[in-house]
């Protein structure tokens, strides 16, 4: 099959997908098999192109030889590494098989009182699968005008109704970190029946301000991590939550099988990764250099972006000469996704500098 039609179908099998679940993005979702990437540069879904660090790698090949074992020891090692990193206890930390699960968990949870739920428009909408099906509505609070999460909006729309109320911060796909007062006086200001799922898959690429420390004095507050980003292990499948004890107790109780949900060599990866702090700051730097050459690129293009502080950027592409995406997928290029529906806005992922380096190079010969 040679490069276009590789494209060609994997878009059409995402787009099938795409339509029936909403999974990663409104439009132009293009996933394409792990092993036919070598000569496409594929920047679609904010996966971390240094991973998995040679530790991860070196603990999953010594975990295969245990796999006909379960996992118990393993993973409580694993939960008391994350509850040290973030200075919790074990009680307050739930594993699960990335954190998707553990967001869609969480609108269980949820749904188990009220009917409606709050959100941000555009977001990570992973979890609103599952929504409808449970009955539940989601009330979509557009962004500011500058693509900032509008925390008043949010508020003004909770009412008797409203069970749940997902953030993401930074937002996926604007990668704007919330201001870290403004997060803390909503947090606050929410009647403490209501279920804050904070998500926070990106905080580790830029020190964007984390909630945990919030979770004790605030029971409602569920915190949503993951390995599949700053620790570069997205095929592995694991993320986890952090809360006040009864929360997670509660949330755990709806697992089948608590803290069981990722396997003995995605949780060895794991525990590796996050004692790994040279391969963190690794990804953190040359992340931000990549961004910085994608970003400045955009800049001599006469193209605007938000101050994104992840591993992807947003962009404005109307002034751009040409289709934007098909002149990167005519260079062996995919990735480029909307989120809004009748806009020029779109997201890139943001690969190694090279990667970047070619798609600007591409950008501005094809334009
Ligand atoms: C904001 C956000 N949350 C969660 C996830 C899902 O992460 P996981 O791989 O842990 O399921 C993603 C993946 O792109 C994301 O962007």
């Amino acid at each position: 099959m040679n490069r276009r039609q590789l494209i060609k179908q994997a878009g059409f099998a995402a787009a099938a997908f795409a339509m029936s679940r909403d999974l990663f993005a409104r439009t132009n979702s293009t996933h394409i098999s792990a092993p036919s990437l070598h000569n496409i540069i594929y920047l679609g879904s904010n996966e971390n192109p240094y991973g998995p660090s040679k530790s991860a790698q070196q603990a999953m090949m010594n975990a295969l030889l245990t796999t006909n074992r379960y996992q118990w020891v393993e993973s409580s090692k694993l939960v008391k590494a994350i509850a040290q990193k973030h200075a919790v206890t074990d009680k307050n930390v739930l594993l699960g098989a990335g954190s998707s699960e553990l967001l869609g968990l969480t609108t269980q949870l949820a749904s188990l009182n009220n009917n409606t739920l709050i959100a941000p428009d555009p977001t990570f909408r992973i979890w609103t699968n599952a929504v409808a099906h449970m009955g539940m509505k989601i009330k979509w609070i557009p962004l500011t005008a500058t693509k900032d999460t509008d925390l008043a909006a949010m508020q003004a729309a909770i009412n008797s109704d409203t069970g749940m109320i997902y953030l993401c911060n930074p937002n996926n796909p604007t990668g704007i970190p919330i201001p870290d007062q403004d997060l803390r006086d909503f947090i606050k200001a929410v009647p403490h029946h209501i279920i804050i799922l904070m998500d926070e898959a990106y905080t580790e690429f830029e020190d964007t301000t984390s909630t945990v420390d919030m979770t004790q004095e605030f029971p409602n507050l569920v915190v949503a991590k993951t390995f599949s980003k700053i620790y570069g292990l997205a095929g592995a499948r694991v993320g986890y939550l952090l809360g006040n004890e009864k929360i997670i107790t509660q949330l755990g109780n709806l697992q089948p099988w608590q803290n069981a949900g990722a396997s003995a060599v995605s949780v060895a990866a794991a525990l590796a990764t996050i004692q790994d702090q040279d391969f963190v700051t690794h990804c953190r730097t040359e992340n931000a250099k990549s961004r910085g050459i994608f970003q400045k690129g955009l800049a001599d293009l006469g193209l605007t972006h938000t101050p994104s502080v992840t591993s992807f950027a947003y962009f404005d592409t109307a002034n751009y000469p040409g289709g934007f995406a098909e002149t990167l997928e005519k260079n062996n290029i995919t990735g480029v996704r909307s989120f809004e529906e009748n806009s020029a806005w779109k997201r890139l992922s943001i690969g190694t500098a090279e990667e970047m380096e070619q798609v600007i190079r591409v950008l501005k010969a094809g334009g």
